[in-house]
């Protein structure tokens, strides 16, 4: 079986998996990178939701509210996502796994920042370990620095890892080039970069990097692309 990824542009994905839509980190408002709207889902089973900057959080609460997913990200976020009215909520946390219907979702550590959009409290910032029920092992970060317990994570052999690559708020390609050293993947996904002129970066040159460095393969996703894990 296979399961598949679709990139939005910035750091919102789509991920089907067995005949259910995960979206994570669903930015589509004031996303220049965006080629989609939120509008343009309607068939929504999961969210996920790495941190409680703005734009990951993204159109989060209109989402949940018009398809009644069910988000799922830390306590923190969660509590603020009912506070805006979102009903169906799942909280984990770091060091937590749980089965869901789309497949076992553990959190991870990432080192940044969570405050929500309104600058409340949004709790500590996770990274994503999904174990999809298709069988695919994939990592989503979510915004941080690197930390050498990326190790860890890709002991379990990871089928794909989303990391950011685009510096000044997250890692930039040198230390972006040492996590996929650290993690494993068979293929890696670069995002959060070139969003913004603050967080340019040359994906082509890094892929070459980590081609010729490492044994994985980079898939270098325009908004609107999907990749078959
Ligand atoms: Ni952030
Ligand atoms: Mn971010």
């Amino acid at each position: 079986m296979a399961c598949t990824l679709n990139f939005y542009g910035h750091f919102a994905l789509g991920l089907e998996i067995d005949g259910l839509f995960v979206l994570v980190d669903p930015f589509f408002t004031g996303n220049p990178a965006a080629t989609n709207s939120a509008a343009d889902f309607d068939q929504v089973d999961y969210i996920l939701v790495t941190h409680g900057h703005g734009d990951h959080v993204g159109d989060t609460v209109e989402l949940a509210k018009r398809t009644g997913a069910t988000v799922i990200a830390n306590f923190e976020v969660c509590n603020w996502l009912q506070s805006q009215g979102v009903e169906k909520v799942h909280a984990q946390h770091i060091g937590g796994a749980h089965d869901h219907a789309f497949g076992n979702l553990k959190l991870t550590i990432a080192h940044h920042g969570s405050s929500m959009p309104d600058g409340s409290y949004g709790g500590n910032p996770a990274g994503l370990l999904i174990k999809a029920k298709t069988g695919e092992k994939l990592y989503v970060s979510g915004d941080t620095g690197l930390f050498y317990d990326m190790t860890l994570i890709g002991e379990v052999g990871l089928d794909l890892a989303v990391i950011p690559i685009g510096d000044n708020f997250t890692m930039g390609p040198d230390d972006a080039l040492r996590a996929v050293k650290f993690l494993k993947p068979k293929t890696v996904v670069p995002a959060h970069f070139g969003t913004w002129p603050i967080i340019d970066a040359d994906a082509e040159s890094w892929a070459a990097r980590v081609e010729k460095q490492t044994e994985t393969k980079v898939a270098v996703m325009k908004a609107g692309d999907s990749l078959v894990v």
